[in-house]
């Protein structure tokens, strides 16, 4: 099994980055690893010589509501399912030490942010490249790996790579569904039995509307329409958005022509699910 070295501060991942074998594939995480950690784990091991995988609460991330220490844990599971997978060098900063007393430097991205769960959580975000930015700059890596599923994320941090010219490819691993088509989330877990089942509408619904694309609609509105349809037939989903958006910018298309985002949020009982689907 693959001798796993786990860090702490920066320096100590200075010293270990600087005898890695290049190129270095990087996958940030907050931990409690499922399946779709594992699968850009595994993508990772694939592509690169030698991995780094950073386990990191991100607080800035959350909502001041949110609690921060209700976010579920469990490093022992997590190294074992690294040591495993065969990843080299595991960090886990601290918080102290990522954002140190005073801290007022902030990387954001603008107008990308805005829309969609950016809409829904201000400040998310600049969150999100705050720290990934931090994180990539002390671990140098050649590629990143994130999962499609966070689609905006994704986008968010490929405008952060080309504004800030950082030479790090950015590998979006596809989206691992149930085999009801239902998008692996450690949120399925809160369903009922019954929002369990009617969960799959979200992507029954990403399929009608590229099914419709594929028969030659490219009314934007009408794809919209498509989605829409088929969550508000569904008594137990609440709908809280759809998009049909440019895959680069995020904004919202009239008509589709290049390469597309489609997306939603919906409600299940308490339980809000996203997914996606790109096209074009
Ligand atoms: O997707 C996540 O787990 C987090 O947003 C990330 C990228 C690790 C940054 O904290």
């Amino acid at each position: 099994m693959n001798e796993l070295q786990e860090i702490v501060t920066f320096e100590e991942l200075r010293i270990a980055r600087a005898s890695l074998p290049e190129p270095v594939g990087f996958v940030p995480t907050m931990g409690f690893l499922h399946e779709g950690h594992l699968s850009l784990v595994k993508r990772a091991c694939e592509q690169s010589a030698s991995v780094v995988v950073s386990i990191f609460v991100n607080p800035t991330q959350f909502a001041p509501t949110d609690d921060l220490d209700a976010y579920p844990r469990d490093l022992e599971r997590d190294r074992e399912l690294l040591r495993e997978a065969g990843v080299d060098l595991l960090w886990i900063p601290t918080p102290e030490e990522m954002y140190p007393p005073g801290f007022q430097t902030w990387v954001e991205a603008e107008k990308i942010t805005k829309p969609l769960e950016g809409a829904k959580r201000p400040g998310h975000f600049r969150g999100v490249t705050t720290v990934v930015a931090k994180l990539f700059n002390a671990v140098q890596p050649q590629m990143a790996f994130f999962g499609q599923k966070d689609a905006q994320q994704v986008a968010v941090i490929r405008r952060m790579v080309r504004d800030l010219n950082m030479p790090i490819e950015i590998v979006a691993s596809p989206i691992i569904r149930e085999r009801d088509g239902l998008a692996m989330s450690s949120r399925n877990t809160y369903l009922n039995e019954a929002e369990r089942q009617a969960a799959s509408v979200l992507y029954k619904s990403l399929l009608a509307a590229q099914s419709a694309y594929k028969k030659g609609e490219r009314s934007a509105d009408s794809l919209r329409r498509v989605m829409e349809g088929i969550i508000t037939d569904e008594p137990l989903a609440r709908l809280e958005y759809i998009s049909c958006a440019d895959y680069d910018s995020l904004e919202e298309l009239t008509v589709v022509s290049g390469k597309t985002l489609l997306s939603l949020a919906v409600y299940l009982g308490r339980t809000r699910l996203i997914d996606n689907l790109v096209f074009g």
